[in-house]
């Protein structure tokens, strides 16, 4: 035995190296959980950690970065976040589905401010958007009328599977992304669409597709539309990236206002992460169309009954902040300004990564780069080559050729085209 071994073993505590240890720790309660894989994403975050390169870039996170890389706070919510503390309000609870000033303010902003939605919506605040996709889920897993099942995107954001699975549906895909295009596979949405059983639940990022940046036109939302009411299925819109897409909080709402106006009770979850940068602050809401008063008062009853076992009622601070910047007419207005020019920033880093890959010779049409929106490009490099592009480039992001744009900087971006070219040419 190796001396640095024996030493070892006899610090182990006698009683630790008993038979009845060993039976014990053989039959412990959680012997037979199995090791998951580690998130996508957060190794990607370790990788680039670990990375000792001072020029090393991650495109694997999708949070909104400065033109120097760093985090950014919005000056609008810095400031209502000063107002809110300097009103000095209680630390009581709010009630089960949260603050009413920001409910009321997050339904106009997504329905509009005429919708006829708004007098039989049931809205609840929700653990960001990935609360009200999971309240949304469990809502529907106890009172949709038809099958359990919802058809999600292919590819979806990577956690929408394991929130439905998770309350209870389950999943299917409807064909979305064509690789060949690197767009979208309308033709192949709509037969998918017209082919699911009638009444299939179908789920639809509202703007900004999570991971491929390619939307429908509105054009396209109205077929989509059309073919959702023939088939008499039910639409669940998640929009976590109002305003973000396009730099306008109107027309990124399209689709969702536009399903409404053609009668289309949907639901809709709702993230504040994104367009107003409060990601660890949590805020965000789920919402109903209901048919009239009278279903809208049961749906909300019923909300009420499903969110109390699970967290009692939301987080009170960033649901404030949120308030204060929608219901201040000239913090609103400054705000609408600071996420255009989110928007704006992400579209010229598009444009000059497109640009650098051009001048540097590549034969590829990097078209899809300006066409595609919101925080993700989907550039259709291959998983080998976004290894190369880590383990070569210190460029980080994940395997499916997703790059956060936001990631992004006028510094980084010629290096990050040189790196491209290299590993795709
Ligand atoms: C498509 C989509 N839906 C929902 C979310 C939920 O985000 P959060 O829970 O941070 O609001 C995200 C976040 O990346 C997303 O991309």
């Amino acid at each position: 035995m190796l001396p640095a071994l024996r030493i070892a073993s006899r610090r182990v505590p006698a009683v630790r190296r008993s038979a009845a240890f060993q039976a014990a720790r053989a039959a412990s309660t959680w012997a037979n959980v199995p090791q998951g894989p580690p998130d996508a994403i957060l190794g990607i975050t370790e990788a680039f950690k670990a990375d000792s390169f001072d020029k090393k870039i991650n495109l694997g996170v999708g949070a909104y970065r400065d033109d120097k890389g760093k985090p950014y706070v919005l000056p609008s919510v810095r400031t209502a976040e000063e107002k809110v503390i300097a009103s000095r309000l209680n630390k009581e609870y709010a009630g089960i589905t949260g603050l009413p000033d920001f409910t009321k303010a997050a339904a106009v902003l997504a329905y509009g401010k005429d919708s006829s939605a708004l007098d039989r919506l049931v809205i609840t605040q929700s653990i960001s958007g990935t609360g009200a996709l999971r309240i949304g889920a469990a809502f529907l897993e106890r009172f949709y009328p038809g099958a359990k099942k919802i058809y999600i995107p292919t590819p979806s954001w990577a956690n929408h599977g394991a929130v439905f699975k998770d309350a209870g549906l389950e999943v299917e895909k409807y064909r979305y992304y064509d690789k060949k295009t690197i767009g979208l596979d309308f033709q192949g949405m709509l037969a998918d669409i017209k082919a699911a059983p009638k009444g299939s639940i179908f789920l639809f990022h509202a703007c900004a597709h999570n991971p491929t940046g390619v939307d429908p036109t509105e054009t396209q939302w109205k077929e989509i539309s059309d073919a959702v009411k023939e088939a008499g299925h039910y639409a669940f819109f998640d929009m976590a990236y109002q305003g973000f897409a396009s730099g306008n909080t109107d027309k990124d709402a399209f689709a969702v206002r536009h399903f409404v106006k053609e009668g289309h009770n949907i639901c809709l979850a709702q993230s504040f992460a994104k367009n107003m940068g409060l990601y660890g602050e949590r805020v965000g809401a789920f919402s109903i169309v209901a048919e009239d008063a009278d279903e809208k008062k049961r749906i909300d009853s019923q909300i009420k009954i499903l969110v109390r076992p699970l967290y009692s009622n939301p987080p009170v601070h960033g649901a404030r902040i949120a308030s204060q910047i929608l219901n201040d007419p000239a913090l609103y207005e400054q705000w609408l300004v600071e996420v255009k020019e989110m928007a704006d920033r992400i579209i010229s880093m598009r444009a000059l990564l497109k640009e650098n890959l051009e001048k540097l010779g590549s034969k590829h049409d990097w078209s899809h780069i300006t066409s595609q929106i919101g925080m993700f490009a989907y550039t259709g490099l291959e998983p080998a080559q976004m290894d190369a592009l880590a383990q070569e480039h210190s460029v980080y992001a994940t395997k499916d050729g997703r790059i956060s744009v936001a990631g992004i900087t006028s510094e980084n971006v010629g290096r990050l085209a040189e790196a491209i070219y290299k590993v795709k040419g």
